[in-house]
């Protein structure tokens, strides 16, 4: 990943498309090991049982050589997340981008973290020469939905009851 170490403070320089709404927003570093429980206490949060990841399917995301993993912290709290993923197309030269997962702690929501996760990881798969970034989400995630569309994420497909085999998914995707 090209974001070596340390952390990225989006609040100094470099501006992600979307800046962030205040100044006490926290800094954007790469995961490290040592955040893992942290992660997983978070999905487990932002998620109800069956659709949150369980231990071992977070731990084989994570580990991917070709994942990329953005934390937002505060003082070695972590309050967000995001997970993204690399993968050719067979259809194009190109790579594609995945976002495997964005969560932000409930009581952060809405303070422009989840907007600097987003706009920091599509920053990493451009420069990992991804062309487009796709998503699944459930489609009573009215939250999510509106967020991603604010992102310029468009609705690709239905995918019939791809959570908990009830609730539909919709594939979202972006140019990036
Ligand atoms: C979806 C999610 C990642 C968004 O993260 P977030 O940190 O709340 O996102 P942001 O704060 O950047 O933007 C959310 C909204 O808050 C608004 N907002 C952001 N900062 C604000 C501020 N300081 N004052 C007022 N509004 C603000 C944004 O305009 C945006 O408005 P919208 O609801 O009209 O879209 C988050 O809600 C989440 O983790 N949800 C649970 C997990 C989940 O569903 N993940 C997606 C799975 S597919």
């Amino acid at each position: 990943m090209s974001l070596a170490g340390g952390h990225r403070d989006f609040t100094k320089g470099a501006l992600p498309a979307q800046a962030p709404y205040n100044s006490s927003v926290p800094a954007l570093r790469p995961y490290r090991d040592e955040d893992f429980n942290q992660l997983l206490a978070i999905d487990h949060t932002c998620f109800v049982e069956g659709i949150a990841y369980p231990e071992e399917e977070l731990r084989f995301f994570l580990n991917k050589s070709s994942a990329i993993t953005l934390v937002g912290t505060d003082q070695n709290k972590i309050h967000g997340f995001v997970i993204a993923d690399r993968f050719r197309s067979r259809q194009s030269a190109n790579s594609m981008g995945r976002i495997i997962t964005i969560d932000v702690v409930p009581q952060v929501q809405g303070t422009g973290l989840g907007s600097m996760l987003l706009c920091g990881v599509e920053d990493e798969l451009r420069r990992a020469e991804c062309g487009y970034v796709s998503l699944e989400v459930a489609v009573d995630n009215q939250k999510a939905l509106r967020f991603y569309k604010k992102h310029g994420y468009s609705v690709l497909k239905t995918l019939p009851r791809y959570y908990l085999d009830s609730i539909d998914g919709l594939l979202m995707g972006k140019k990036l």
